[in-house]
């Protein structure tokens, strides 16, 4: 299948520092796709580059076959990416249900139709119906975004994200900062608001194995800002590589 996402010898810096080097990556479209490394190896940066809020110190990023590199994380969305953050970002005094019509509404790729406001935008309600079916949370549709505990905040992030139907996920450590129980809950229920979606293309960072086996194909391994290793989660997990770098961070995940 053609790639949805190219990225050709892709470097970011930081004041002269160099967080990510020379990356190459093509992402086939519907694929799932996790970039696993130790702290700091720079997947959250590499992501920002996918998504638009980091400008490549050097390279190219290619997505839908056009050139976005210039292009701002908002353009990107409306081309179809959506993204959730290692922290959530929610509209904090707003309902369960009032977070994800205003997710659904900007992210309408198609523009919003004047039928749609017409009609009390019908089609934009039952989507967000829709999702909080798909992540559980239809009886919290009217809970204070603010007051969710921390699990329940996690999966509205991501059910705004999905909402928005995008043509690529991104993911940032989905299960991050949860404890061992919330992050067991949190994975099988992404995997179910999941698996109806087989069309959208999903690319995500994890240092959870349990993430990764349930939700990725592929699995590329990041130390130092750089590409060291890839192939299926099995593979990847069961390399000397990785059990070197994780051993040398302190054990962990991998
Ligand atoms: N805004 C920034 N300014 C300066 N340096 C940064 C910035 N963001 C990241 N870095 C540095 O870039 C490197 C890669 O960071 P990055 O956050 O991409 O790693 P990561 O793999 O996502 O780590 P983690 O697993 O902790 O989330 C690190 O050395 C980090 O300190
Ligand atoms: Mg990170």
């Amino acid at each position: 299948m053609s790639p949805i996402v190219v990225l050709e010898g892709v470097g970011k810096s930081y004041g002269g520092v160099p967080a990510v080097t020379d990356v190459n990556l093509e992402v086939a479209e519907g694929e799932r796709l996790a970039i696993i490394g130790p702290n700091g190896a720079g997947k959250s940066t590499l992501f920002g580059t996918i998504a638009g809020e980091h400008r490549p110190t050097t390279g190219r990023v290619t997505f839908d076959g056009r050139d976005v590199t210039r292009h701002r994380s908002s353009s990107r969305a409306m081309a179809g990416m959506s993204r959730t953050f290692q922290v959530a970002r929610l509209f904090p005094t707003m309902s369960v249900r009032d977070n994800l019509f205003m997710a659904a509404l900007t992210g309408q790729r198609r523009g919003i139709k004047f039928w749609d406001m017409f009609s009390g935008h019908r089609e934009v309600h039952e989507r967000v119906d829709r999702a909080m079916e798909d992540s559980s949370l239809t009886e919290l549709a009217d809970a204070q975004a603010s007051a969710l505990a921390q699990g329940a905040r996690k999966t509205l992030e991501m059910a705004m994200a999905i909402v928005q139907e995008p043509r690529i996920l991104l993911l940032d450590e989905p299960t991050a900062g949860m404890g061992y129980e919330d992050a067991r809950a949190a994975t099988t229920q992404l995997k179910r608001m999941l698996d109806g979606r087989r069309d959208m293309t999903i690319i995500l960072t994890a240092h959870d194995m349990d993430v990764i086996h349930s939700l990725a194909e592929r699995v590329v391994l990041m130390a130092n800002g750089q590409v060291v290793l890839e192939g299926t989660p099995r593979e990847v997990a069961e390399h000397e590589t990785t059990k070197a770098l994780y051993l040398g961070h302190g054990g962990g995940a991998a």
